[in-house]
């Protein structure tokens, strides 16, 4: 029996970038210094983490369709394609998994297109604009669902 604690989290388009991207929006951990936050959130939070990043839509929905049996949760930061791939929001409803969206951003005070997130009915919570904290604040939720 699992013991329900099993997180994937998956980043999409252009996060691997981070570092290279505005720090006004972002701030100025590299992906991998963001990676080893979350490692460190989650381990003391009780949870497995398993990383996963692409550039490919593609690969992002196949990466969805294998987790049936391997993961818990999800923390999904979709980036760009949070706010307009419905491939990836079918993905997600076939992955069938408790998810919390995520956005180092505040997207709701950016751009208008930024607004909206196909995702979002999906997820169990959304957390936005705290930064790398938000991937703690999105591990705690998601602990909680996963214990309820
Ligand atoms: C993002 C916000 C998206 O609008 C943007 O396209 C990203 C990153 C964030 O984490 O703030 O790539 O998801």
């Amino acid at each position: 029996m699992s013991a329900h604690n099993r997180v994937e989290v998956m980043h999409g388009v252009n996060l691997d970038q981070l570092g290279r991207r505005d720090p006004g929006h972002y701030g100025g951990l590299t992906f991998d210094a963001l990676e080893r936050r979350i490692s460190t959130y989650a381990q003391e939070l009780g949870l497995t983490v398993r990383f996963f990043q692409t550039n490919h839509e593609g690969e992002f929905v196949e990466h969805l369709h294998s987790l049936e049996g391997i993961t818990d949760g999800i923390v999904l930061n979709p980036g760009a394609w949070t706010h307009y791939s419905w491939a990836i929001r079918d993905a997600l409803e076939i992955a069938a998994l408790p998810t919390v969206e995520v956005h180092l951003s505040d997207v709701s005070r950016r751009e208008e297109w930024r607004r909206r997130s196909v995702v979002s009915e999906l997820c169990v919570a959304t957390v936005s604009g705290e930064g790398p904290d938000g991937y703690r604040t999105a591990l705690a939720r998601l602990r909680r669902e996963l214990a309820a």
